[in-house]
């Protein structure tokens, strides 16, 4: 199953697109985290994507082509991944295709989880993660006096500097000027699935089997 997540920043993508590889035995692909790696260490990448991530833009596309296409080319994923964060520009979506065709393969399916922009807000404000295990929190299921240690091992939790407000606005403005053009991009093409993001992440999970079929699989 090649598989893309769709959807705003907050959505879900990642909480998703996690759980479906671990019970299909997929390789969740996500930008964010490859390029978030990268930009932790001292790497040419890391150096040339930084400064993007930290103001909320998106990282030039010729760089993210590269980056995915190295990827897709490991073993992992000949058959069937979930790419989660890519494409996000009409010229990336066009990358992936021309990546699937030259190994005569196509997109199975793309997933878009809708959420609105006030639930995406409180997702993004809210969320922590654990340095150690990689929990990922919202602050408001915490009691207040646990706000700062992880619950699963108590190791630190931390903020990600995109999630301050002023650049969560952004990521949010540059979503809808250049990456929700893609829902008609796949809808016209017959591979959306509208996801209704709300609900626990349970309730989502669920929403997202109840909408593949299995020609997707
Ligand atoms: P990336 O890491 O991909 O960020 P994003 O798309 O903005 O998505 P998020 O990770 O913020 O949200 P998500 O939808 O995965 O939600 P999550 O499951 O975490 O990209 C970061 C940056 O990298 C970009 O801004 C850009 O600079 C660069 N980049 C990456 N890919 C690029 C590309 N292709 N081109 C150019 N630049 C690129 O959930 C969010 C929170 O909500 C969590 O706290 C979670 O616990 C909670 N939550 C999840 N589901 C629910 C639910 N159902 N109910 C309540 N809470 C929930």
């Amino acid at each position: 199953m090649r598989t893309v997540f769709l959807g705003p920043p907050g959505a879900g993508k990642g909480t998703q697109a996690v759980r479906l590889g671990r019970e299909r035995g997929l390789p969740h692909v996500s930008t964010g985290d490859i390029l978030r790696s990268a930009a932790a260490s001292a790497t040419t990448l890391g150096e040339q994507v930084r400064g993007y991530m930290e103001a909320g833009d998106l990282v030039p596309d010729e760089v993210m082509n590269a980056v995915v296409e190295e990827r897709l080319r490991q073993s992992d994923c000949m058959d069937g991944f979930l790419l989660d964060g890519f494409p996000r520009t009409r010229p990336q979506a066009e990358a992936l295709d021309r990546m699937l065709a030259d190994r005569d393969r196509t997109l199975d399916v793309v997933v878009y989880v809708d959420v609105p922009q006030e639930e995406l807000v409180r997702r993004l404000s809210g969320r922590r993660l654990c340095v150690e295990c990689g929990a990922n929190l919202n602050v408001a299921d915490l009691a207040e006096s646990a706000v700062e240690r992880c619950p699963k091992c108590g190791a630190r939790l931390v903020q990600r500097t995109d999630d301050e407000p002023e650049t969560v606005s952004n990521r949010l403005e540059v979503y809808e000027q250049t990456t929700a053009p893609l829902v008609e991009y796949y809808e016209q093409r017959g591979l959306l699935r509208r996801i209704d993001g709300l609900g626990t992440p349970e309730d989502v999970y669920r929403n997202i089997l109840a909408a593949l079929t299995p020609t997707d699989e």
